[in-house]
């Protein structure tokens, strides 16, 4: 038996990056899985690689929600799972942020996996239980000059978090965080934060213990121990994937 056979899981932003990892690593774990994203076009077409449905959907829209979680519900009955992935990164010092830039980071980060968790609520009740994952960062810990926005948005990840998991073990469903660091992708890899910040990203990938890039697929395990049943005793805490890089200082 597969870790994830009878799961129904929603993931959002799994277009491409760690959310296409998990949907594949879920897929192949034998859940139903519906993409949530803006990147129609990514999307339908790893949809139909693997038999999985993509709904268009902007994280921040409440009215996106309803219609994502009635897609989900409407195509496989029930919703267990909710992959709270999607983000944006936007490096910049405090004294050249805009203000729309701080609020946009924190209206996908950190106001659409708040929303996410209350539209689960009501469909996780009716199965009987279920498991919301919110995509923090290692940026949820320690935060870096020019991450004032992204590391408000992943400290508040944990936060709403850990007041779900308090509120919702009740009824069986369990939130837990999951934090990468260092994961090669189009977010981590845009070449205009660094040129923003005159941060070296090979300098920064050498700081990692493990000496190498984290894939998607590395932090895709992670997401399906506490997708399934094998994470059944785990609420409101964090999973690290990181390589290494928040074990200790950098020297
Ligand atoms: N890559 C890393 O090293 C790293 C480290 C820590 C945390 N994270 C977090 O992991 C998650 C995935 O990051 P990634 O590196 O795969 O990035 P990515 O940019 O490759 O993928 C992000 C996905 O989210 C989607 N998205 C963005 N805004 C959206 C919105 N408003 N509504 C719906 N979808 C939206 C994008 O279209 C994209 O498909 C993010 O929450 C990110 O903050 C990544």
């Amino acid at each position: 038996m597969a870790r994830l056979d009878g799961k129904v899981a929603l993931i959002t932003g799994g277009a491409r990056g760690i959310g296409e990892a998990h949907a594949r690593a879920f897929a192949a774990e034998g859940a139903q899985v519906v993409i949530g994203d803006l990147l129609d076009d990514r999307g339908s077409a790893l949809a139909a690689e693997l038999g999985a449905v993509f709904v268009r959907m902007d994280v921040t829209s409440s009215a996106d929600w309803a219609a994502a979680v009635d897609a989900t519900v409407s195509a496989h009955g029930k919703l267990n799972v909710l992959v709270n992935n999607a983000g944006i990164l936007r490096f910049r010092t405090v004294a050249d942020m805009a203000e729309e830039e701080l609020r946009r980071v924190l209206d996908v980060n950190l106001i659409g996996p708040w929303l996410g968790m209350k539209a689960v609520i009501e469909p996780m009740r009716r199965a009987g239980g279920g498991s919301i994952i919110n995509t923090s960062s290692v940026e949820g810990y320690a935060a870096a000059a020019g991450l004032s926005a992204y590391a408000a948005s992943k400290f508040g990840v944990r936060g709403i978090t850990k007041a779900a998991a308090r509120e919702l073990g009740a009824h069986g469903i369990r939130v837990n965080s999951l934090h990468p660091g260092g994961v090669a992708t189009e977010l981590a890899l845009d070449p205009s934060n660094a040129d923003a910040t005159g941060i070296d990203p090979e300098a920064f990938f050498k700081a990692i213990p493990l000496g190498r890039w984290g894939l998607p697929q590395d932090v895709a395990g992670a997401a399906v121990y506490l997708a399934s049943d094998e994470s059944a005793y785990c609420t409101g805490t964090e999973v690290l994937v990181d390589g290494g890089l928040l074990s200790g200082p950098g020297y």
